[in-house]
């Protein structure tokens, strides 16, 4: 019988996670591995909600956003006593590998059991896209096509009645979403975590372009820059005059069916992620650098810088005018 080896994701849901399950569960079935499901993330391991999973059951997921085995944000698993019973499950379910599908928090939940001597294995899901050791996480790309198709319809309604709209998106301390969203989808203003934002100086352009002859004002703005949005939005108003609308997209990022790249990417990952049981003893966080697929330790990892991408930011001043 082969090894016993646990999947898991944790942390936000993120459109892909269910095809990474699926890559795991077959690469690791392909392998000779036993592999389990791990439901809610490391609050169901605490808890012991683990089932075998065979080929079938990952069939017909591909394609679904969410995740079938659900996830959790867990504080208990952040417990000294916690941590010391999902340990005592993996020991009784005979499980001494691990997959753990998640962003930032959801590494350091397996850094941990890392130390404590399970092999883990993390493979990026998120659509925050903020893990500096990955070229992009599972989820970005779609949260990202979500966004451009809502800022398309905005863009219908704003011109027409001549407004400004402030389209809050996600990303909690990563300005990603907003800044790909907001060059792909031709916005006039991104206001993102990562750079400081003068409110006179985003009103002054905005008046700008107005007499300038643009019908309408896209602003994005990133959920973790430092104003609330309808403050923004109210101030907006007040000093351009022009009527401003708050859209805030929230969860609607966060479903839906994934876009082939983050199938491709998450299935690569997955069935990396299972490679590594073979070809080392480490714990190891799986990803692309470059469009290659690389594994650096989680220490390694969770120590690296993202960089922002200020030459794309620059652009889209250009290309706003
Ligand atoms: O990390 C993914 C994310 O959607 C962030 O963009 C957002 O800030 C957060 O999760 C929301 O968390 P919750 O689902 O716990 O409300």
């Amino acid at each position: 019988m082969g090894r016993k080896i646990g999947v898991l994701t944790s942390g936000g849901d993120a459109p892909g996670m269910n095809a990474a399950i699926r890559a795991v569960v077959r690469c690791g079935i392909d392998k000779g591995f036993q592999m389990y499901g791990i439901s809610r993330g490391y609050e169901g391991l605490i808890d012991g909600e683990i089932q075998e999973m065979d080929r079938r059951s990952v069939g017909d997921i591909m394609q679904r956003g969410g995740t079938i085995l659900r996830t959790a944000r867990s504080k208990r698993f952040m417990t000294k006593e916690g941590f010391k019973r999902a340990l005592s499950i993996l020991d009784a379910f005979g499980i001494d590998g691990l997959v753990v599908i998640g962003g930032d928090g959801s590494y350091h939940g397996a850094w941990e059991l890392a130390k404590a001597g399970i092999q883990t294995m993390g493979i990026p899901g998120t659509i925050d896209n903020d893990l500096a050791c990955t070229d992009y996480t599972i989820g970005f790309d779609t949260a990202v096509t979500t966004v451009l198709d809502a800022i398309g319809k905005l863009r219908d309604t704003s011109s027409a009645h001549e407004r400004t709209v402030v389209v809050e998106v996600m990303g909690r301390h990563c300005g990603d979403i907003a800044l790909y969203s907001g060059l792909a989808g031709g916005a006039e203003e991104v206001l993102v975590p990562e750079l400081p934002f003068d409110l006179n100086e985003l009103c002054r352009r905005v008046i700008l372009s107005e007499h300038e002859g643009k019908l309408h004002s896209i602003i994005i703005k990133a959920e973790g820059v430092d104003i609330p949005s309808h403050e923004l939005a109210h101030a907006i108003q007040e000093r351009t005059g022009r009527e401003t609308k708050l859209v805030v997209l929230s969860y609607l990022q966060r479903g839906g069916s994934p876009t082939m790249r983050d199938r491709l990417l998450a299935t690569r990952c997955g069935a990396r992620a299972v490679e590594l049981f073979e070809e080392s003893d480490d714990s190891l966080t799986v990803g692309t650098i470059d469009g290659r697929i690389e594994a650096f330790p989680f220490e390694e990892a969770l120590s690296m810088k993202r960089e922002f991408r200020k030459d794309l930011y620059d652009l889209i001043n250009v290309l706003a005018k």
